[in-house]
């Protein structure tokens, strides 16, 4: 029986993770969830799992669960609130699924806790990677990324030596605009962004998709999860996302993982680990498919995920202010307050304004998150 706290329960990768332990109650036991304003949900999730602790992102919002929670469930308001559910005693195991920079400091108090983590939220290790990943390996923390990618190269790995690996390969699916000529791109609006033609996913993701942010922030991701320099981390284009990223080792050989798109399967993966859950979805029929077809990704059309590179040369606290511009940036964009082409030219101004500081602690990550977040939106203002 493995003890769960799932943070960000009420998101599109917290619902699937719940639909997946909801499959296995012989092995799993929810202790702990954590929403952020979505009482109506938590409160479902609530009465069905009968969690010891809820958490929300704010006192209104606690004071609306705790009429609805059945009786003896402690709710906890705010940061606090996620923070306890990740370092509950009874917790063996974190679903880090939280949203953006929010997530940062439960997935570092999980860490600290001991607890072991299948992280989703990439923003912790784009903000504070190098940090967090030192962190874990002093604590004896296991991280297993939830992200495909990173689940994928994570199954790559498995058996072989890492010494051995000459690069990752991060797939990509090219998000909804992919076939967009560059023209076209300035006038494209939210709800085009929004409609992923492989991934049903959370609104910052999806546009992060659309801009190929989201690659570049799987290379930050990556550089810290799997300690690989960034100019051995490689993006290619797959439309298909069936091939969800490969490892090429110095005999030429790649080592890929392939699965449907479903990200119940990197969490089960997550959740599973050592073994794998025997999870029922639709199986993989590569005959029916036919064909895997690869591209390059077109740095001109889609310059964000270049950025990622910038920031990690940059190093120190860039990345968290890449990760705050982009946030910023990205609901400027989803409110109607900017174009979709603004999106990654007010990253880049952030970025190349910031002065660069080694990064020494979690709390100081957060501070640069906030700096990009406040530039980028200093930007649409003006
Ligand atoms: N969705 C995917 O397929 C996918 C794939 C790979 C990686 N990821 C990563 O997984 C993470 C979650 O993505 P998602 O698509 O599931 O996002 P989402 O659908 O927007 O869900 C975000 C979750 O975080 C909660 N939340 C947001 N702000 C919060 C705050 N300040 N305090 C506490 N809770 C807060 C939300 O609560 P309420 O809804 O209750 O407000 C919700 O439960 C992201 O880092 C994303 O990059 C997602």
């Amino acid at each position: 029986m493995k003890r769960l706290a799932i943070l960000g329960s009420t998101g599109s990768i917290g619902v699937q993770a719940l639909d997946v332990v909801a499959r296995f109650p012989e092995r799993f036991e929810v202790v702990a969830l954590s929403a952020g304003r979505n009482v109506a949900r938590l409160a479902e999730q609530a009465a069905r799992f009968r969690p010891r602790l809820v958490a929300v992102a704010d006192e209104a919002a606690a004071r609306e669960v705790a009429r609805v929670v059945p009786a003896g469930v402690e709710v906890v308001a705010g940061e606090a609130g996620a923070v306890a559910a990740a370092s509950h005693p009874d917790v063996q195991f974190v679903l880090a699924a939280i949203s953006g920079g929010a997530g940062l400091r439960s997935t570092a108090a999980a860490i600290e806790a001991g607890k072991e983590i299948g992280l989703a939220n990439k923003e912790s290790l784009v903000l504070a990677g190098e940090l967090l990943v030192r962190r874990a390996a002093e604590r004896g923390v296991t991280i297993l990324p939830v992200d495909s990618e990173h689940s994928a190269i994570h199954q790559s790995l498995v058996g072989h030596n890492r010494a051995e690996v000459r690069r990752l390969l991060l797939t990509a699916s090219g998000g909804p605009l992919r076939g967009v000529p560059a023209d076209e791109l300035r006038d494209v609006t939210p709800a085009r962004a929004l409609r992923h033609p492989n991934w049903s996913m959370g609104d910052k993701i999806t546009i992060d998709s659309a801009t190929l942010m989201n690659k570049g922030l799987e290379v930050i991701e990556a550089r810290w999860l799997f300690d690989v320099e960034p100019r051995r981390i490689d993006i290619v284009v797959h439309p298909e996302s069936i091939v969800h990223s490969m490892v090429e080792y110095i005999d030429g050989s790649m080592v890929a993982q392939l699965g449907v798109s479903d990200m119940r399967g990197p969490i089960s993966y997550a959740l599973g680990h050592p073994g794998r859950l025997a999870l029922d979805l639709a199986p993989l029929d590569l005959v029916r498919l036919g064909r895997l077809t690869f591209e390059p990704p077109d740095a001109v059309r889609f310059p964000a995920f270049t950025l990622a590179y910038r920031a990690l040369e940059l190093g120190g606290t860039a990345p968290a202010v890449l990760s705050g511009a982009d946030e910023a940036a990205v609901a400027a964009f989803l409110a109607g307050r900017c174009r979709f082409t603004d999106v990654a030219e007010l990253c880049a101004a952030a970025l190349e304004a910031h002065a660069v500081e080694p990064l020494r602690s979690v709390e100081q990550a957060l501070q640069a998150s906030e700096w990009g977040r406040r530039e980028a939106e200093r930007r649409v203002g003006r």
